[in-house]
């Protein structure tokens, strides 16, 4: 019997709606396992800016310092997106978190659903058996580095700096990982152009010296762009940083069918955070329609990671199996061919998930 303090950040948006089945996943879980899980809620994003004025109160953090995990939902809200002057933006609250928890490895598992081979915008040939790991690194580079306005505010710089041990330790965690999988691992860089993509290189290759068992494949971030979608089966593990896996994960998203499905874990020195890779989408905020999953398949990925639960961790992930191979969608996964009342809302799907479990 495990014992646990949980932490629910629901952030904004759709956040709320997603978290609260995720949240009741867990609740499932300890009941079928007979564990004892306690949560407690806190404020981020931003709902926490209209509460407190701060994207990431004191509150919240200490919390999040005191937990056993994090459950996250996400933050944002269009009202910054086109107002580049907000001094105070939801998103500052992400990063913050980021870094005070130290939270330097995002693990975005990209995993297709058999049934789901229609619902991706890729030719299901090419696509049948992928599944990709991602390890992106997340407290350093461009989001980090220095940054603000010269020439009277005329020109603007970010500045991209990573160390040598910052390289290493997400290097590190790729390689333990890939030599769990299928031994290949896949560093993206720019390093025909960019100084930190060249010291990336020069560490992934010292650190490939100590993992010989590993086949180790370096590309450069432009073709990867084109190889994930030409031929996603190609990659096992692939490490890359801060910026390079923020965009190439949204990409890679569409090879599991859609953003709705895919979970990240974010770990490092402490707690760590686990959350859907979607963003807040007000656009469908309070219509009931977000698909969950990724937030179930998040607190999947809390409990084998950071409870060391694995039995329970691939109980949550067969569920959702279950579910899909029950025929039953959100708006996001169907397809034309899927009978309408087999098209559930966020509670809905929830039920689903809890049924099988
Ligand atoms: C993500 C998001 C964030 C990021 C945003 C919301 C700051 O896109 O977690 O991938 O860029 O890291
Ligand atoms: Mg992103």
């Amino acid at each position: 019997m495990s014992k646990k303090h949980i932490l629910i950040v629901p952030g904004d948006g759709i956040g709320q709606e997603v978290t609260a089945v995720g949240k009741k996943v867990l609740d499932r879980i300890a009941e079928k396992f007979q564990h004892e899980f306690t949560y407690d809620e806190a404020l981020m994003g931003h709902v926490a800016i209209e509460a407190t004025g701060n994207p990431l109160p004191d509150e919240t953090l200490a919390k999040m310092k005191s937990s056993d995990a994090v459950l996250f939902g996400a933050v944002g809200h269009p009202k910054y997106d086109n107002d580049p002057s907000a001094k105070v933006r939801p998103e500052q609250g992400l990063l913050k978190m980021r870094k005070e928890l130290g939270l330097y490895a995002n693990l975005r598992p990209i995993k297709l659903f058999d049934e789901l081979l229609a619902a991706s915008s890729i030719k299901p040939e090419v696509l049948k058996g992928a599944d990709i790991l991602f390890f992106r690194e997340l407290t350093g580079d461009i989001y980090f580095g220095e940054k603000g306005r010269k020439n009277d505010g005329d020109t603007a710089y970010d500045i991209a700096e990573y160390s040598r041990f910052e390289v290493e330790r997400i290097g590190r965690k790729a390689f333990e990982a890939a030599r769990t999988r299928r031994k290949k691992l896949c560093s993206v860089d720019k390093a025909n152009v960019i100084e930190t993509s060249r010291l990336w290189r020069e560490v992934i290759q010292k650190l490939a010296k100590e993992y010989p068992d590993v086949e180790v494949e370096h590309q450069f971030v432009d073709a990867t762009a084109m190889l994930l979608i030409k031929d996603p089966r190609r990659f096992d593990v692939v490490v890359t940083a801060n910026l390079f896996g923020d965009i190439l994960t949204d990409e890679a998203s569409q090879i599991a069918g859609s953003m709705g499905m895919l979970a990240s874990a974010s770990i490092g020195d402490g707690t760590g955070v686990y959350e859907p890779i979607h963003g807040s989408a007000h656009d469908i905020t309070g219509k009931g329609v977000a698909n969950p999953l990724a937030s179930v398949l998040s607190a999947a990925l809390l409990l084998d990671i950071s409870f060391g639960l694995k039995e329970e961790s691939d109980a949550v992930i067969n569920a959702v199996d279950q579910v899909l191979k029950a025929g039953f969608r959100t708006g996001d996964i169907a397809d034309s061919t899927t009978p309408a009342d087999k098209i559930l809302g966020t509670e809905a799907m929830g039920e689903q998930v809890l049924k099988f479990l």
